[in-house]
């Protein structure tokens, strides 16, 4: 069976963009690849927080990823930092890494402008993935699109690797998930909540209605009575993965016949989002009224990680002629 690795940053619970870019894959997985799935705390320490909210978001993301399936009896989920080869598999990956490859990563582009002090983290956040999928030589990364330039350096740095100390690792394919980049509510930038225009899983019904209330629909609809653009609009585009396709097709019918207002769409994704997410919501609630089941979970998934880990850092090692 091949392996699959992917993970989440520890954000508190997720949006709709990584529920439709990853997690949905990451269930659809289960069974068909032994799969390995990280909560990256690491990852995350590269941008801005308070080290008081961090045990927290860890342990609501967990809630949330258990919530929507994740089955800990089906894979193994774990926690970065709880598995201390990847930080040791990330210098080594460094020493192989060109400066060049890193500076020119778009995300490292990004981030940089938004931060007064470009940390060194943010430049090698790359290496950092490249060592998480290698550590558990996974063939297989579920990703957003967001991520595929990262993983198309993972790739590199693993034949760089395999070049320079003989043949090591398979190189890592992505796994396309079928909504590669949900847009944020503003339409214009990827759904991110640094950025501050994503609908968290976790919002309250009435915080998915008021946003959804301000979200981006069809620039060339200017009043009700204009013929809408369901392929173009945002709010219409979310419809399908929340709606019936029967209910989509009425939605986009009564937007294309200008039946149905702007307003009436975004009323309808709400509810349409509330209740899809209700039994998540629900579920998530559950798990963290017992978050010593939550520990034991993480704790066990570290336990198997740190196995396969601690095996591949052997043969690293020995590869790399350390004494
Ligand atoms: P993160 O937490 O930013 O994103 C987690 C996953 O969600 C996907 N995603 C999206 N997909 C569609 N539309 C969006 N707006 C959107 N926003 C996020 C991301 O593509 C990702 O799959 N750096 C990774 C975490 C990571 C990783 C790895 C992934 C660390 N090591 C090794 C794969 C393999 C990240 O983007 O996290």
């Amino acid at each position: 069976m091949e392996t699959v690795f992917s993970a989440i940053q520890p954000t508190g619970g997720f949006h709709i963009g990584n529920f439709l870019g990853a997690v949905q894959s990451w269930v659809d997985l289960l069974g068909k690849y032994r799969c390995f799935y990280s909560i990256v705390d690491l990852h995350a320490l590269t941008q801005d927080y308070e080290p008081k909210d961090m045990a927290p978001r860890v342990e609501e993301m967990a809630a949330e990823l258990l919530a929507a399936g994740v089955d800990p009896d089906k894979c193994t989920l774990f926690v970065q930092s709880h598995v201390h080869e990847h930080a040791e598999l990330e210098w080594i990956l460094n020493c192989v890494t060109p400066y060049g490859d890193l500076t020119r990563m778009t995300q490292f582009k990004d981030k940089s402008e938004r931060v007064e002090v470009v940390n060194a983290g943010i430049l090698n956040y790359p290496v950092l993935m490249a060592a998480d999928i290698l550590l558990y030589r996974a063939t297989r990364v579920p990703v957003g699109v967001d991520q595929v330039q990262h993983l198309e350096l993972a790739r590199e740095i693993t034949r760089r690797f395999n070049g320079r100390f003989g043949e090591t690792f398979a190189e890592p394919m992505p796994i396309h998930t079928k909504a590669l980049k949900i847009l944020g509510l503003d339409g214009k930038q990827k759904m991110s909540k640094s950025l501050g225009n994503a609908l968290q899983v976790s919002d309250a019904p009435d915080v998915i209605r008021k946003k959804l209330q301000n979200a981006f629909t069809d620039p060339t609809r200017l009043r009700k009575t204009d013929p809408g653009h369901p392929e173009s609009c945002y709010v219409c585009g979310l419809q399908g993965y929340f709606a019936s396709p029967e209910e989509t097709a009425r939605l986009h019918e009564g937007c294309r016949s200008a039946t149905a207002g702007c307003v009436d769409s975004k009323r309808a994704l709400a509810e349409n989002v509330i209740r899809y997410f209700e039994p998540l919501r629900e579920k998530s609630a559950e798990l963290r009224a017992h978050p010593e089941k939550i520990r034991q979970i993480l704790g066990d998934g570290a336990q198997t990680a740190r196995k396969v880990a601690q095996e591949t850092m052997r043969t690293v090692r020995e590869k790399l002629g350390l004494y």
